[in-house]
């Protein structure tokens, strides 16, 4: 039995799918289990750059079975492209991807919704990526939603969308007016014929695959700070990014997991809105931007860039239980003089050592630093931990040991090879 669980453990953006990438090698089974085409996960494999929104990263490997599990919402016009894209670079699916039976379905209305309440919220907007997620999140929640298995039934899933529009639709009447609903129900039923032979009952297959002892592995998208429980409130997506969404999101038991490991950038990003305490708007932060390329993967935006918070950081292990951590984009900072990493906060005066989960608390915060030597080596070719500048060590080191966690894997560098593991 082995089962791994990658997630993000800040924003989002962590370059999750690049240690995915590594330990996809070495498994079976790669799994997505909560959100949708908000994901960008971008890899670098054989020198060619991948971008998944909807498709785990394991596809790149032609023995690799990819799973999209019950917790994923789908845009099901997204995954058509992407599995075309996907043929296009002569890899082929064949009869290793499997998409859950119980996965709920983006429709464009939904893509609609979530443009309009950001348009409403005003000064109160998330910023999402308008990839429809909260509203399809929220659908499946109120019980109008429509699951994979729907497309395979044309007879229900007219059913199931004439139920949606009527319950929706004032909120929905300019995009009705707009719209060609029937062309919209039979593109959906041509997808569900196209679809149709990877769709399965995901819960019984991934518990088969651990049962045989397959290597499984699983790919979480967004970040815990994103967690629609345990994030920045209501600056969150609309899904368990943390551990609990591994588990409802594909339907095996926390008993089988062997490892978490939390991916964890050497500076903190974020995109949208909401509070972010090390936050640099200043030219570090443009720098960090520049050498990290933090540009969104999915819209294009510019990222907020900031500090190493140790606070999220440890209240992010906390949450999750981490095993171990993949320290990424420690190569970023080659070249800054000093570096600082937060290590508590202030609320009117007082210090503050726990994260404060209500957002107008955080909002308040006042971050406090320790400031370290930085180093100006180029060190993107390094393999060995020995090799890195005694600075760079040091800041693995003060992460080690703010978190009591091992750092296992840093990443140097968006190649696969430029890694280092201890
Ligand atoms: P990966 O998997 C970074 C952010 C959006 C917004 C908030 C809500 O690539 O790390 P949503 O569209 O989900 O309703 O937007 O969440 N967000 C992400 N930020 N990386 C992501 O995914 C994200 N997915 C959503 O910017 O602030
Ligand atoms: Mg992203």
């Amino acid at each position: 039995m082995s089962l791994t669980i990658i997630l993000g453990a800040c924003w989002g953006d962590e370059a999750k799918a690049k240690i995915v990438d590594i330990l996809a090698e070495k498994s079976d089974v790669v799994v997505r289990f909560q959100g949708g085409c908000n994901a960008g996960h971008t890899v670098v494999h054989k020198d060619k750059k991948y971008i998944f929104h909807i498709i785990p990263v394991g596809i790149l490997y032609p023995d690799k079975k990819c799973i999209i599990a019950n917790g994923v919402v789908i845009n099901p016009f997204q995954l058509i492209s992407e599995l075309e894209d996907i043929q296009k670079q002569n890899i082929d699916v064949g009869d290793r991807l499997f998409i859950s039976s119980q996965a709920h379905i983006t429709l464009p209305l939904h893509k609609f919704l979530d443009g309009l309440s950001e348009k409403k919220s005003k000064k109160q907007a998330i910023g999402t990526t308008k990839r429809g997620i909260g509203p399809t999140y929220s659908d499946k929640f109120a019980r109008f939603g429509i699951r994979v298995a729907d497309l395979l039934d044309p007879k229900y899933l007219y059913l199931r969308i004439d139920n949606i529009i009527n319950n929706k639709r004032s909120q929905i009447a300019d995009w009705l007016e707009e719209t060609d609903l029937e062309d919209m129900k039979r593109n959906l039923v041509k997808i569900g014929k196209k679809i149709q032979h990877f769709v399965i009952d995901t819960p019984f297959l991934i518990n088969k695959y651990l049962n045989e002892g397959k290597r499984v592995l699983y790919e979480g998208a967004q970040g815990t700070l994103l967690d629609i429980d345990f994030g920045t409130y209501p600056f969150v997506t609309s899904s368990n990014t943390s551990i609990g969404g591994a588990i409802s999101g594909s339907g095996v038991n926390p008993r089988r997991i062997d490892k978490i490991i939390g991916v964890m950038k050497s500076y903190f990003t974020r995109v949208g809105n909401g509070p972010f305490p090390t936050e640099l708007k200043n030219e570090i932060g443009d720098y960090i931007r520049e050498k990290g390329h933090e540009y969104g993967a999915t819209t294009g935006r510019p990222r907020r860039c900031g500090w190493f918070d140790a606070i999220i950081a440890k209240y992010s292990a906390m949450i999750n239980g981490f095993d171990e951590i993949a320290l990424t984009l420690l190569d970023v900072y080659s070249g800054l003089k000093t570096i600082k990493i937060c290590t508590h906060y202030e609320i009117d005066g007082e210090r503050v050592d726990h994260f404060p989960i209500v957002t107008n608390r955080l909002e308040k915060v006042v971050p406090k630093f320790i400031t370290i030597k930085g180093w100006n080596e180029v060190i993107s070719n390094i393999k060995e931990f020995s090799d890195l500048p005694i600075n760079a060590q040091n800041f693995v080191h003060i992460i080690e040991e703010i978190l009591n966690i091992k750092v296992s894997i840093i990443s140097v560098g968006a190649e696969k090879n430029q890694t280092i593991y201890r």
